[in-house]
């Protein structure tokens, strides 16, 4: 059974970023199915959460540059917000090197950080979006 499970309440109704929160939800649940496989394969792994960190940033990215296009008075936090996955993907990615093993609590991690970025912080700013014809 997949860990998150995309629904309507998710949706900030921007449709890129709707696509790309729901790719990383995918990522999420791909390296959950990946790591309750009896063995799990620790390349893949390595390989997909790698590729997951990397499309987080690139997200965040894509966000940031609108927010700054659309002078969101908000940025500032949530920069810092993005900062700190920034901060804590590193480490992670820096583990890794030492040792391949995903733990459960990198993936629980992952699935409360997914599940607060769209929840608590999108959300809220989609409406500031919607009104400046942003969907
Ligand atoms: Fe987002």
């Amino acid at each position: 059974m997949a860990l998150l499970q995309w629904s309507d309440d998710l949706a900030v109704n921007i449709e890129f970023i709707d696509s790309q929160h729901r790719e990383l939800m995918n990522g999420v649940n791909h390296l959950h199915s990946m790591a309750t496989q009896s063995p799990p394969d620790q390349g893949r792994i390595s390989d997909a959460l790698f590729q997951l960190l990397e499309h987080a940033m690139n997200h965040f990215i894509a966000e940031e540059e609108m927010f700054q296009r659309l002078e969101f008075p908000e940025l500032p936090e949530y920069k810092s917000h993005n900062d700190a996955f920034n901060l804590k993907a590193q480490s992670i990615i820096q583990e890794l090197g030492d040792n391949p093993t995903l733990c459960s609590d990198t993936l629980e991690y992952l699935k409360n950080w997914l599940t607060e970025h769209i929840l608590a912080k999108d959300k809220s700013y989609a409406k500031f979006l919607n009104r400046n014809g942003i969907n």
